[in-house]
């Protein structure tokens, strides 16, 4: 921690809903939190999310021509002294340049009990083989798709009763809570 005093000038990549941004805007605001969020960065220029961060007076960046989203982030997140990165329901796959280039830690929540299930329709697949749990891991991006290290899982039943829909409210539940305990987590231990 010593490397970062103070809060940690964080941006937030989205793709849609956002409701992951709102819980860790929500917890960025607490006095005890170890980041600031101050840029949200979307790669749909109509991810519902933006509104949200707009509201919160968070700067926005929502880009309009996909061949240039990775150099219009990288030229912000130098402006903004960007130390941190959390992907939350972003769904495009950054490349091992863009990586390269940031050179600082990219994390991602991802709704499943990693390493089962990479990639989509992760609560689909976990009804279809009857699993009897499904969850959500906070771990670090890395050039290969959700296989880094992992930060903090959380698992949930999945019921007899469960459809896709009633697990991923489930889950998208314990995603609200284990995003902002993983980057403590992994901000601690740095
Ligand atoms: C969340 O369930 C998140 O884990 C998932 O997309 C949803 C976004 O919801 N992300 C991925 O699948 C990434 N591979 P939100 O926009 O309401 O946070």
């Amino acid at each position: 921690m010593e490397k970062y005093p103070g809060k940690i000038n964080t941006a937030v990549f989205i793709s849609g809903r956002g409701s992951n941004l709102k819980s860790l805007i929500k917890y960025s605001k607490k006095k005890n939190s170890l980041i600031k969020i101050i840029l949200v960065i979307s790669n749909n220029p109509d991810a519902e999310g933006l509104k949200y961060a707009s509201r919160s007076k968070i700067k926005i960046y929502r880009n309009k021509n996909k061949s240039n989203f990775e150099n219009e982030s990288l030229k912000l997140l130098k402006k903004y002294n960007i130390d941190l990165i959390c992907l939350a329901g972003f769904m495009k796959i950054l490349s091992g340049n863009f990586i390269k280039k940031f050179s600082k830690p990219i994390l991602n929540i991802h709704p499943s009990l990693l390493p089962k299930y990479k990639g989509l329709n992760t609560n689909e697949r976990a009804i279809k083989n009857k699993d009897r749990f499904a969850g959500a891991s906070i771990h670090k991006v890395t050039e290969k798709l959700d296989s880094g290290k992992v930060i903090l899982q959380k698992k949930v039943k999945i019921l007899k009763s469960d459809n896709v829909r009633s697990l991923e409210k489930k889950v998208l539940k314990i995603e609200h809570e284990i995003y902002p305990k993983g980057i403590d987590k992994f901000l601690t231990n740095l």
